[in-house]
């Protein structure tokens, strides 16, 4: 399965901070937020990833993680000239996609919770039409919102409903058989202009192939559209992280866990930023495997 981490838009709502810089590269406790989809993805075992960026941002991503062989991936970088909408993603990945299945995640959603790496992969391992993933939040009309019946299927799904059927959003992540490119070439825009993924994930349900996995409650999906959000996520990962002493979204510590690189070679990657705490802990992890 390939991976698409959709890390464009605009990021109005956080202005002036993402004036000079993108949204995704701005800190979530201590390391960027592009991170933790990252960590997403990986955990799936997806290894072949494409990040979409706005042109002006792609140098900095390309920075941050190069190619990808240091963590065991490859990486690569399309651009999006501006925001057509999430659906987008899948036509500026269609030659990054080619004729498997693809799991695209928005390079703003950060999720943590109690055995994801199972339910990721899991799901991952054989997607006949498509697998969203479904949370509950207080105030859904800011989100996608589906219903499902017992079996798990999805019966409804709307975006940013008025008055939404249920407290279900849909998260941003999403998994989709190859018939996704084609659905999505034959998208019209909304209202608003977007290609909306809701409109993709429609489709699938009308096929009777879509599918609503519910993150339980213990499962923290969080928030980084605006400052307030943005403070409260990086308060969230630094108080887990103080208490227990490991680290949300280490993509080195990730990659030693998934087999994707030895243990020198995370010692390697943290003796590379030995001077900050986030350095002195990927070298510890790689230590005490090593
Ligand atoms: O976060 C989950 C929600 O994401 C879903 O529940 C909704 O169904 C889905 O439409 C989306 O809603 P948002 O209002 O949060 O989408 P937003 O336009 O803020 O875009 C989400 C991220 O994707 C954001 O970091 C910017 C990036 N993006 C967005 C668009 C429209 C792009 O890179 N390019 C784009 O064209």
């Amino acid at each position: 399965m390939k991976g698409i981490i959709l890390a464009g838009g605009v990021g109005t709502r956080l202005h002036p901070i993402t004036i000079g810089t993108s949204k995704q590269l701005l800190p979530v406790g201590d390391k960027p937020m592009v991170y933790y989809p990252l960590s997403v993805l990986m955990l799936a075992g997806i290894r072949d990833i494409l990040i979409i960026t706005k042109p002006s941002d792609t140098p900095n991503f390309q920075a941050l993680l190069g190619d990808g062989s240091h963590l065991g991936l490859h990486v690569s970088y399309r651009e999006q000239h501006s925001p057509h909408g999430i659906a987008d993603a899948i036509l500026i990945g269609a030659g990054h996609i080619g004729d498997g299945p693809v799991a695209l995640i928005l390079g703003d959603n950060i999720f943590h919770g109690n055995s994801f790496s199972a339910t990721l992969t899991e799901n991952a391992r054989s997607v006949h039409g498509c697998v969203l993933f479904g949370y509950r939040v207080n105030d859904p009309r800011e989100y996608g919102v589906g219903e499902s019946d017992v079996n798990g299927n999805l019966i409804s799904i709307e975006e940013k409903p008025q008055h939404p059927r249920s407290n279900r959003a849909i998260t941003g992540l999403y998994l989709y058989d190859n018939d996704v490119v084609d659905i999505t070439k034959n998208l019209r825009p909304s209202a608003r202009g977007e290609l909306e993924i809701t409109d993709v994930n429609r489709v699938y349900m009308e096929r009777g192939r879509a599918r609503l996995v519910d993150l339980g409650r213990g499962f923290a999906w969080l928030d980084t559209g605006t400052p307030e959000s943005l403070f409260q996520a990086g308060h969230y990962v630094r108080t887990l992280e103080e208490r227990q002493g490991v680290r949300i979204a280490c993509i080195e510590e990730i990659a030693l866990r998934m087999g994707f690189i030895d243990a020198d070679a995370c010692h390697r990657l943290g003796s590379r930023m030995a001077s900050s705490d986030y350095g002195k802990y990927v070298m510890a992890i790689a230590s005490d495997r090593g």
